[in-house]
């Protein structure tokens, strides 16, 4: 079979046999799929041999590249040993070794991991852990049940990460099978609820929170958010201190803080996890995403001595946490995890990373003056351009139009591979991107808004 025809029954059979996420397969089926086959560096090719920049880490997964020479002999010399064998009961070489780096990159003090898939899982993870823990520690609080979430929070898609969620659009129609939880305004400063500016309002936002958990701390086990970026919501970055106070007011009442670095940790806010932005520990800590550098499904939860040993005790005083998943600790995912840990280390990353964060607020600072482009928020390597119908009064564009679809797929047309959140363009490219490419992401991005949204056209962003 030749090559176009090959193509052409890929593209019949996903249409014929698949049902992907996040998307409306009724569309999805009039269009023929992108079908991407193989990586290299910062770019993607699709089957026909078409390159395109990867724009958003493979949904923000990937940090050192595509087909990096290291990751690539990790998981082949991992696969000459054994691929998989259980966690349960026994133990495995790479995912010894793995925990031993994660708490020597962790915010100080969380000293033990513990292993699932991905994101979602390990927020469950977390969850769960902090219920039992007031159940079990002593003196035992067990009405310590609640979680405090941020709106617009967006945990994963199972059962209790959606209960800790707060996007209507994703997780409305699921109440009737969530928990109930206590729901806090998010930092959302463009949007500000309190209508309040930034630092004016020093911070007026966070006196709810301290209200509730003064008020009901003997029933909230825990406050859960994605420290410094709501990423999901629309790249919400936290004001700086934000995250900082919470901790304050955590251990003032008495409260877990479960942070979600699921999309933030491995050096996308420019730091390896967010929290260390503002020396903040966790009392747990869910990570996945970019932990294998984007080759492999793999997903902990790290937390503190004092939270695990709560779980101690004999077998039959059933403090065994009883939890797990038939790939806890799968020794592919944590070989090329591990392999990703060193590169960080022996190449710099985070440093190189720093003048390139530089380089890209000043090529996103003029995309500002487009007409239709009302926020721009970066942290690191994340950034979201959120498009308004009009500025002034930064009305949204009705999500039904799909602005941020059609730019995307203007990108795409351009050689940038995008995915929008609704009207918030998303920018979360591999931390490897180097600033030329840096340079033609943003300059496409720019080109797409203009030609999608601008009526009164803006000078074209020079390509510095
Ligand atoms: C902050 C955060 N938490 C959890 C998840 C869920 O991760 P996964 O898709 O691997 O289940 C995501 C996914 O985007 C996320 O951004």
């Amino acid at each position: 079979m030749n090559t176009n025809s090959r193509n052409k029954q890929l593209e019949r059979w996903d249409h014929r046999y698949l049902w992907h996420p996040f998307t409306q397969m009724q569309e999805w089926t009039t269009e023929p799929p992108l079908i991407i086959e193989r990586g290299k560096g910062a770019y993607v090719f699709d089957v026909e041999g078409r390159r395109y920049l990867d724009g958003v880490s493979s949904l923000w997964v990937n940090i050192h590249g595509h087909r990096h020479p290291v990751l690539d002999h990790a998981i082949t010399a991992q696969t000459e040993k054994i691929a998989h064998s259980t966690f349960l009961g026994l133990s495995n070489p790479p995912a010894i070794e793995l925990a031993r780096a994660l708490v020597h990159v962790a915010p100080r003090g969380l000293t033990r991991v513990f292993y699932s898939d991905n994101g979602s899982t390990a927020v469950e993870a977390a969850l769960k852990m902090a219920v039992q823990y007031w159940q079990q520690r002593v003196p035992s609080a067990p009405a310590k049940t609640k979680f405090v979430r941020l709106s617009l929070a967006y945990h994963g898609d199972t059962l209790g990460a959606v209960s800790v969620g707060s996007i209507d659009l994703f997780h409305g129609r699921f109440d009737s099978l969530l928990f109930p939880t206590l729901t806090a305004d998010a930092p959302y400063c463009y949007r500000c609820p309190l209508k309040l500016e930034y630092p004016s309002c020093r911070m007026a936002c966070l006196e709810p929170i301290e209200t509730l958990l003064r008020s009901r701390h003997e029933e909230i086990a825990g406050i859960i958010l994605e420290p410094i970026v709501q990423a999901a919501a629309g790249m919400i970055t936290a004001p700086s201190g934000y995250l900082k106070r919470i901790r304050e007011l955590c251990d003032a009442f008495g409260v877990l803080l479960i942070a979600d670095e699921v999309a933030t940790g491995f050096g996308r806010t420019g730091r390896m996890f967010a929290c260390q932005h503002e020396d903040v520990t966790p009392d747990l800590m869910a990570v996945s995403k970019g932990l294998t550098g984007g080759y492999m499904p793999l997903a902990a939860t790290l937390t503190t001595e004092k939270i695990y040993e709560a779980f101690l005790g004999r077998y039959d005083e059933w403090k065994t946490f009883f939890h797990g998943h038939s790939y806890t600790g799968n020794p592919l995912g944590c070989a090329v995890a591990l392999a990703n840990l060193r590169i960080f280390r022996r190449t710099g990353t985070l440093t190189k990373l720093r003048p390139k964060i530089a380089l890209f607020s000043r090529l996103l600072k003029p995309l500002a003056v487009q007409q239709h482009v009302g926020d721009i928020r970066q942290r690191g390597f994340m950034a979201g351009l959120e498009l308004v119908k009009d500025r002034a009064s930064r009305e949204p564009y009705p999500l039904e139009a799909r602005v941020g679809h059609q730019v995307a797929l203007e990108s795409r047309r351009q050689g940038l591979l995008l995915r929008p959140l609704g009207n918030v363009l998303i920018l979360v490219p591999p931390l490897i991107t180097t600033s030329s490419e840096l340079r033609r992401m943003v300059s496409i991005l720019h080109r797409s808004i203009e030609k999608v949204t601008v009526t009164d056209r803006t000078p074209s962003v020079p390509c510095t």
